[in-house]
């Protein structure tokens, strides 16, 4: 099995992922008690490393937990671990739970110190595979928690809500969920941003509708730079069924066209010219990350 070969950082220790082990008792394990962070390496480039660094610290402060590395000794323990696995094109998780709880209950004080762990994963394209073609989303019932309740902006390892969004999708034939919040506007899929496009322009739904996505930010900017209009504006099912084209954002994603929502053809099911556009100028903007060899 090629997995025996990866290598995982656990506090400290870069190790072969048969020996990269924490506690049964971690919280993230036994309450989903952390956070996390899901970053691309392009090429032998990590892309937007400071973005998902700082994004990572910040779920930390929003969550009370004290995460026992600098922001430089983080930035630095990724590279290693990225350089350890030797993966040109990866995927980078670094995890950070609250600790091990060896008395019972919910008391988030009083725990051994938190727990680091970074995973690297070899990854080709998308995490969708065989999402070149286009994706197929399903509206589901299974509502986003709202900012009142948990901020979207906090990237926990809780993603049970998501999980069951993208069940309910994958039971009615989608390969993915658009989630609702709970009054009824359009949140993100399972795991990417969502964007409609409408006569050329790009809509996607203000940051506290979903998480603050970092590819999102990025195609935002890059529809800036190249004449595309952009629109931060809440979104509701009637603006997905009528756009002239839809796609996600995601790092593990990338920028991936949808070529059906709720088995209704967008753009007669064909990926289309503005998000061909956006995925090019995409592919160009990930070359330009922080080296790690
Ligand atoms: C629920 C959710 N929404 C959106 C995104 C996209 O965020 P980013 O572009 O920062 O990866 C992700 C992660 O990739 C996610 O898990």
């Amino acid at each position: 099995m090629e997995e025996r070969n990866w290598k995982a950082y656990v506090n400290g220790d870069i190790l072969p992922a048969k020996d990269a082990k924490i506690s049964v008792f971690d919280r993230a394990v036994e309450y989903g008690d952390g956070v996390f962070e899901g970053i691309r390496c392009y090429d032998g480039k990590i892309f937007k490393l400071d973005e998902h660094l700082r994004r990572l610290f910040d779920s930390a402060r929003a969550t009370h937990i004290d995460i026992p590395l600098s922001y430089e000794d983080m930035k630095q323990a990724i590279k290693d671990t990225t350089r350890a696995n030797g993966f040109r094109e990866a995927h980078i998780k670094p995890i950070v739970s609250r600790g091990v709880g060896w008395r019972l209950g919910l008391d988030p004080t009083n725990l051994d110190k938190p727990n680091v762990i970074i995973q690297v994963r070899p990854i080709a394209k998308s995490m969708y595979e065989g999402a070149a073609g286009g994706l197929r989303l399903a509206v589901v019932s299974v509502r986003k928690v709202p900012a009142y309740c948990i901020d979207p902006r906090i990237k926990s390892v809780n993603y049970i809500v998501n999980i069951l969004a993208r069940a309910e999708a994958q039971a009615s034939g989608a390969d993915d969920a658009i989630m609702l919040d709970s009054q009824g506007l359009v949140s993100e899929s399972s795991g990417a941003n969502i964007f409609l496009v409408r006569r050329d322009a790009l809509y996607t739904a203000p940051v506290h509708f979903g998480l603050e996505g970092i590819t999102r930010e990025t195609v935002l900017t890059l529809g800036k730079e190249n004449g595309i209009p952009t629109n931060e504006s809440p979104l509701t099912i009637y603006d997905v069924y009528t756009a002239d084209e839809v796609f996600v954002s995601g790092s593990g994603a990338g920028v991936v066209p949808v070529i059906e929502v709720d088995k209704k053809p967008i753009n007669e099911g064909k990926p289309g010219r503005v998000t061909n556009q956006i995925i090019k100028l995409y592919e160009e903007a990930v070359k330009t990350g922080e080296p790690v060899f």
